[in-house]
């Protein structure tokens, strides 16, 4: 039974010993304090030797005889800086050490206490007049092991500690606490308090007189303390301190204006505009308190009796303005009252130009988000981006994020599974923002964008311009980022794509080369191909071809043009035509002997002229005197003759020409022949020999 209640001691003396320990500082110590605490009850004797009192009977067997105990093992680093005291009123002795040993498994510690003389009945040995030798016993529950600390000699009445005193009650105000404990039997002479927040160290109060209750002032508002209690009775010890009281101040009024940023939606058409307030949370140090919601005021500078004011807790607002100048102010308040206004005069037609957050990315990164975005540097400073994000169902629920200028990622926390998050970033820059950027995602896929239909724009010679589409989907897989790369023999490019990017362009690519440009996903688990093409730049671009080939064009028709008149000139004026009856089917007809039967004398007139019988096309030929006109080098095929009048007989030709083609050709040199009167009995026509 003792035994237990024994072992039940030591492990609750242990682990608050190693509670304490690890409070007092967030680096693991190497070392750990231990402490045993005995009452009469936990003592007994040991049956062989008369002088020892133990805690556990099987201690007896470790201990020598002679009255003094023959130690096995001491390792000093086990037991440094032990201490003990005794408690009056509890007839309770405590020791306290510190084992060095960073064996931190489970220890069992008993007390073994010797005298010279012998002990007539162990528990009542916890008197204020008793004083015998300690030895510290540790054992070690896994190895067995056992080490025994020195022998300490031990007076109680010189080690009397007054009893640690209990906090009853704690009353607060914003900046001051006031305090009543007790402290068990006795004439408390001094008290002492003490105080912190948080982790930092803790601060003192002078010493009290012996009241119980007692006032510390010049506190923070809002702020959580703990505090303890020690005193001190008499000619004894200090005691511990009282266990740690943890207060809350209360709250007092917001010290500082939030500060205030603005954009104007502008829509040129209507005379109404859309004003967005944004504000910035205050710290806990301004704020004092929690902060219930912000009253927002705008009032028309030209009507002041035209004020309107809205109250909202959230740290945004969107109200619709005229187009003209507003006297606006925002405030905080707590349950203690309101901050001081903060006024920022907006004027609904000057243009803004804090520019917009670029590309947004969301992925999960364990149980919160983790959000990237881009921004263009411009003349504008950007001196935030504030981070508002949703649940899609609850726009009223909306958390913020401030971050600085040179931030381009944060972790969005609190996010619940199955809800699709809207998040918005907007860029700030002094009383200015911009507009906001938006993005959906949700904790099992990340960003709810798959990019689709990727596709080839335009090559020429030194550059590829691909293009690509986001498409809204609630099945996207868990990317962490989409790079576009681009491969070749030579060079490789590679850039990371976002959502506000639909088309790439890579410049400065060789001619007449393979490249290959692929979408690759990036997730924690690998790396994908989304899309892929391969793409050969051609050797010379559409434009060039054309700058090439119109010259060569322009000079080859030149060339045609100029060879056709220097032909015709050269025709007209050095070499004209002179009919060569020879090369002329008539002509051949009529030179030949085989017809000249009579011994007429036929003269050839030579007179080029042109008829055209829009109708039929024909070529006439008129046979008269003898006289031929025959053009140079045409097949002619006589086609009918007509007799028409005594003396003049028609001959109609048709050019060979004219029958295969049509008849929009040109025509051709008509004949006029010519012919004498020919006699009745010479039939030539019906003939229609031609000689070959
Ligand atoms: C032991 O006590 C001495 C004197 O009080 C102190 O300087 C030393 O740091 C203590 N040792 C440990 C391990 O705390
Ligand atoms: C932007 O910041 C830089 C350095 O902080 C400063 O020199 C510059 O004047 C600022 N520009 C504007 C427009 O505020
Ligand atoms: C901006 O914030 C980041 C992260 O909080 C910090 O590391 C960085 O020093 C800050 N930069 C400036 C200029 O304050
Ligand atoms: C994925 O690609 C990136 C480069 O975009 C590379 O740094 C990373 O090591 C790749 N991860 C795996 C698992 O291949």
């Amino acid at each position: 039974m003792t035994s237990r209640r024994v072992l039940c001691v030591l492990i609750c003396a242990f682990s608050l010993s190693c509670c304490a320990s690890s409070l007092k500082s967030n680096v693991k110590p190497a070392f750990n304090i231990q402490e045993l605490t005995v009452t009469e009850k936990d003592l007994t004797d040991c049956r062989n030797y008369k002088n020892v009192c133990v805690m556990d009977s099987s201690d007896c067997i470790s201990t020598a005889t002679d009255g003094m105990l023959k130690v096995s093992r001491t390792r000093a680093e086990n037991f440094v800086n032990t201490s003990c005291h005794y408690l009056f009123h509890e007839m309770s002795f405590t020791c306290r050490w510190i084992q060095l040993n960073k064996d931190r498994r489970e220890i069992i510690n008993t007390f073994i206490i010797s005298r010279a003389k012998d002990i007539t009945h162990c528990p009542s040995l916890l008197n204020l007049y008793s004083s015998f030798y300690l030895t510290i016993k540790s054992k070690n529950v896994f190895n067995q092991n056992v080490i025994f600390s020195a022998v300490y000699k031990v007076k109680l009445n010189e080690i009397i500690q007054t009893p640690r005193p209990v906090i009853t009650s704690v009353n607060t105000t914003d900046t001051s606490l006031t305090i009543t404990w007790t402290s068990g039997k006795g004439t408390i002479t001094k008290c002492l308090i003490r105080h912190k927040h948080l982790n930092e160290s803790w601060t003192e109060t002078a010493v009290f007189p012996p009241s119980v209750e007692s006032l510390i002032d010049g506190l923070q508002p809002f702020t959580e303390y703990s505090l303890s209690v020690s005193c001190v009775n008499g000619l004894s010890r200090w005691s511990d301190w009282s266990a740690e009281t943890r207060v809350k101040t209360s709250e007092s009024r917001p010290t500082a204006a939030p500060s205030v940023s603005y954009y104007v939606s502008s829509d040129k058409k209507s005379r109404i505009r859309q004003l967005w307030l944004l504000w910035k949370a205050l710290d806990t140090k301004d704020a004092r308190g929690l902060i219930r919601g912000y009253e927002v005021s705008y009032t028309p500078i030209k009507q002041p009796s035209m004020r309107q004011v809205v109250y909202t807790s959230d740290l945004k607002t969107v109200v619709s303005i005229m187009t003209e100048e507003y006297d606006v102010t925002v405030a905080a308040y707590n349950s203690a009252g309101q901050s001081p206004h903060r006024r920022i005069r907006v004027h609904a037609d000057l243009p803004q130009d804090v520019p917009a957050v670029k590309g947004l990315w969301v992925y999960s990164e364990g149980p919160s988000l983790r959000l990237h975005w881009e921004h263009e540097f411009t003349a504008v400073n950007v001196s935030e981006f504030a981070i508002e994000w949703h649940c899609a169902e609850n726009k009223d629920s909306s958390r913020w994020e401030r971050v600085n200028g040179s931030t381009f990622t944060t972790i969005l926390t609190g996010i619940r599974p199955d809800e699709i998050y809207n998040i918005s970033v907007y860029s700030v820059s002094d009383t200015l923002c911009s507009r906001s950027t938006s993005i959906s995602a949700n904790l099992q896929h990340g960003t709810l964008l798959d990019l689709v239909r990727f596709r080839l724009v335009n090559v020429t010679k030194s550059s590829v311009s691909v293009q690509w589409v986001w498409q809204e989907t609630k099945l996207s897989i868990n990317v962490l980022q989409y790079r576009l790369v681009l491969k070749g023999k030579h060079d490789s490019q590679s850039l990371r794509i976002f959502p506000n990017t639909q088309q790439h362009s890579f410049y400065n690519l060789q001619a007449n080369t393979r490249y290959s440009v692929f979408i690759h996903g990036e997730t924690t688990t690998g790396n994908f191909s989304k899309a892929s093409l391969d793409v050969n730049t051609p050797l010379l671009d559409y434009e060039e071809i054309v700058k090439l080939a119109v010259p060569v064009l322009f000079l080859v028709l030149g060339f045609g043009i100029f060879f056709i008149l220097t032909r015709t000139v050269w025709k007209e004026y050095f070499f004209p035509n002179i009919a060569n009856p020879g090369h002329s089917l008539i002509g051949r007809w009529l030179l030949n002997p085989h017809y000249e039967g009579s011994d007429k004398i036929c003269v050839q007139q030579l007179d080029n002229f042109f008829v055209v019988d829009q109708q039929t096309e024909r070529n006439i030929i008129h046979v008269e005197h003898c006289m031929s006109v025959v053009s140079e080098d045409e097949d002619l095929i006589p086609s009918k003759i007509c007799s028409n009048c005594e003396g003049t007989t028609q001959t109609l030709w048709k050019s060979n020409s004219d029958y295969e083609e049509n008849t929009q050709t040109p025509s051709s040199v008509t004949e006029y022949i010519n012919c004498p009167i020919i006699p009745a009995n010479l039939d030539y026509v019906q003939n229609g020999q031609i000689p070959g």
